[in-house]
């Protein structure tokens, strides 16, 4: 539960959404799907067995299985990562909260689809309100790990996420029942294959990654808590699927509304927090189910920034030998700094670009186009090559009866499957040379 609780969140539901839109529509579907099944699962089934058989942090779970210091740069890389998408993470789930008090106030009814793009280009480019959301968030998520209430939050989401499935489903049904709604879900599900390129294929594989948290060893931090008698292979299906059919139902509760309403599929992060609205407006219900909505969203963002920020706090209080409540308190104070510059980065007197990015942008890039298929990368390999066959073996077979053949085909896999094909995505993109023809 509480693996799943980290894939699913704003990585479903506002990112996916815009990527698609971004990058083409269906054909990015099909890519993304791809992605991860053949690489996504095995990465995911590789780093909960690491963190099993290990039971440490990113670092030291490296440094016990390969018995030497050098793999520890991959709890590094690890916590760099956490770090870089907290600080864009939470600006998006201050957003949230914003949405939850404006849903509140029914601020969204009798507003035009461009009246409510233009209340969130006000928004997101103010300094005072996001920067205020998104250290509200920090702080909750502060507390959730320094109390120690990750248990509660779980159970209750356990309750809650079937909600949040619910209200998705419902806004699907509305966005499928809207006029011209065919063209979004063909949008959606008839891939043009014209549209496949480098990049598509690169975003595709950074939002499998993101999506599923892996590659900066949040699955390896959770897998030291697995009981050993949990069979690892169906753990990475359940959560692999529930991920995939959130991040499906949103694209279907968005794209068909985007294309009745007349909406750019590829405005980019705001596609969702204009989207939404619109579709609640015009949904019997609308103003119920719109505060319990971004309220559920806050929720299901709660559990991945846990996640993400318990990474930097297992290695920072394990490393460094202090408390866990001290690790919390430093990690969350330098997030307060990172998510404020980029929040501000969007801000229209604030202004802060490099290179033609905003800070916030640069954030998500670093993460889903490098840092993450970086990272599987050399999980794939350190699987595939460094860690023992009989310490992959018995992982694999805890709770489930596998055979030699199965190890065997694994094995190949993470030896190489998974880096060569990471490898070609990246030398692709690079121009290195073309994949595609
Ligand atoms: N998978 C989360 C989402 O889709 O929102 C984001 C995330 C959580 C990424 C944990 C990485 C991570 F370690």
């Amino acid at each position: 539960m509480a693996a799943a609780g980290s894939a699913v969140g704003l990585g479903n539901i506002w990112k996916f959404p815009y990527e698609v839109g971004q990058n083409g529509g269906a054909a990015f579907l099909l890519i993304y799907i791809l992605c991860v099944v053949l690489l996504g699962m095995p990465v995911m089934l590789s780093e909960f067995l690491i963190g099993r058989r290990a039971r440490a942090n990113v670092a030291g779970a490296f440094r016990k299985l390969s018995g030497g210091n050098r793999w520890v740069l991959m709890g590094l890389l690890g916590v760099v990562c956490a770090f870089f998408i907290l600080s864009f993470y939470f600006v998006v789930a201050g957003w949230g909260i914003e949405y939850i008090y404006q849903a509140a106030c029914n601020n969204f009814a009798g507003k035009t689809t461009d009246g409510l793009a233009r209340f969130f280009a006000d928004f997101s480019s103010s300094s005072f309100r996001p920067l205020l959301w998104d250290v509200v968030f920090i702080l909750l998520t502060l507390y959730v790990v320094v109390a120690g209430v990750e248990k509660g939050i779980e159970r209750y989401s356990k309750i809650l996420m079937p909600f949040l499935l619910l209200i998705l489903i419902l806004l699907c049904v509305r966005s499928v029942t809207m006029d011209n709604a065919s063209a979004g879900l063909a949008f959606l599900f008839k891939p043009d294959f014209s549209k496949i390129t480098p990049t598509v294929i690169l975003s595709a594989l950074g939002q499998a990654f993101f999506s599923l948290s892996l590659g900066l060893g949040c699955m390896i931090t959770y897998g030291s808590y697995i009981r050993s008698d949990n069979n690892l292979m169906r753990t990475v299906a359940q959560v692999s699927v529930l991920d995939t059919i959130v991040a499906v139902l949103s694209g279907v509760a968005i794209f068909p509304a985007v294309f009745a309403l007349g909406i750019d599929p590829a405005q980019g992060p705001q596609l969702v927090f204009v989207t939404l609205p619109s579709v609640f407006t015009q949904m019997p219900g609308g103003y119920i189910f719109a505060i319990l909505f971004f309220v559920l969203l806050s929720i299901a963002a709660l559990t991945s920034t846990i996640s993400i920020l318990e990474i930097m706090v297992a290695f920072v209080s394990e490393e460094f030998h202090c408390s866990r409540k001290n690790a919390a308190i430093v990690t969350s104070l330098v997030i307060v700094i990172s998510s404020a510059l980029c929040s501000l980065s969007l801000g229209a007197d604030t202004r802060l670009t490099l290179f033609g990015r905003t800070l916030f942008d640069w954030c998500d890039f670093l993460v889903s186009k490098i840092l993450m298929p970086v990272g599987g990368f050399f999980i794939a390999i350190f699987v595939g090559w460094f860690c023992s066959k009989k310490d992959v073996r018995d992982e694999l077979s805890h709770g489930a009866v596998v055979s030699e053949w199965f190890v065997n085909a694994f094995l190949f896999l993470m030896r190489f499957v998974v880096p060569i094909a990471i490898l070609l995505i990246f030398l692709n993109e690079l121009g290195v040379f073309d994949l595609l023809s």
